[in-house]
């Protein structure tokens, strides 16, 4: 790992268009690393089986809530343009275009454990992502990039072989299709400890990094966007190590009003399954 080296952010784009190509990006990352969690390692032990939807877990103790943002945040960001913080994809609301690319992608200043394209995010999300990497080092928490931006191409890659190891149904319960997801925005990304034996593991959640990321992520804008027993309303097991960003605003007011899901607070339909 090359912890550190501190690779300066640099536009996406414009190293392509150099044609540096994704080989000069790995320049001080691991290689060879995989642009997301590796099919073959990933257990296809659920967090949880199949539940109910459930109240979010909330740091207050409050029950979730299923009402909308609040007036001062209503309508502040589309929820269907992709270049939003506030996007909602899920299985029942595909990015718009189907092969979405931000226009934006940077790699931020953090500790990476990957290289290539999956070490990038959109340049709000790694500003943001730099202070939230910078607070958990603060508080002695070792936090890693592990899977940021994925193209449609590589999503389609990752989701292909997660459906050839564990058959479509369960793959749809960890990856997204691509077109479905998160990360092909580059408003979210996957962290680890630097340790890797709970990498996309289910007890990575017990990992500092996932429990500080819980307790903390919200002040730096950011939501753990799969959590622990909702899958029915997101359409994805327990995901401690997955962070969206959706703004200090809202993200504080989601932690102060115990609301576990992006669905639950824009007053979305629970998308458990593909229409
Ligand atoms: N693992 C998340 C759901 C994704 O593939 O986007
Ligand atoms: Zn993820």
């Amino acid at each position: 790992m090359c912890y550190d080296c501190r690779p300066s952010r640099r536009s996406f784009t414009a190293l392509l268009a150099a044609g540096a190509g994704m080989t000069a990006l790995a320049a001080c990352t691991p290689a060879p690393a995989p642009s997301g969690p590796v099919p073959t390692t990933a257990t296809p032990t659920p967090a949880v089986a199949t539940t109910t939807a459930v109240p979010a877990p909330s740091a207050s103790g409050a029950p979730a809530s299923s009402a909308p943002p609040s007036a001062s945040l209503s309508q502040k960001y589309s929820l269907s343009d992709p270049a939003s913080q506030w996007i909602i994809v899920n299985k029942h609301r595909p990015l718009t275009p189907l092969q979405f690319v931000p226009a934006d992608l940077v790699q931020p200043r953090v500790q990476l454990a990957v290289s290539g394209e999956a070490s990038f995010l959109n340049s709000t999300t790694a500003a943001a992502a730099e202070k939230l990497f910078a607070g958990a080092a603060s508080a002695g928490v070792t936090m890693t990039l592990a899977s940021g931006y994925r193209s449609f191409q590589t999503q389609t890659v990752t989701y292909n072989g997660y459906a050839s190891t564990r058959g479509q149904a369960s793959a749809d319960t960890a990856s997204a299709r691509p077109g479905f997801s998160e990360h092909q925005t580059g408003w979210a990304f996957d962290i680890g400890d630097g340790g890797g034996a709970c990498s996309f593991q289910p007890c990575f959640a017990e990992q500092p990094a996932a429990v500080w990321a819980k307790a903390n992520a919200f002040k730096f804008g950011f939501v753990v966007r799969y959590p622990w027993m909702l899958n029915e309303i997101t359409g994805y097991y327990y995901e401690s190590w997955h962070l969206r960003f959706i703004g200090v605003e809202a993200a504080t007011d989601m932690a102060k009003r115990g609301i576990g899901t992006l669905e639950e607070y824009f007053g979305l339909e629970a998308a458990p399954d593909y229409l």
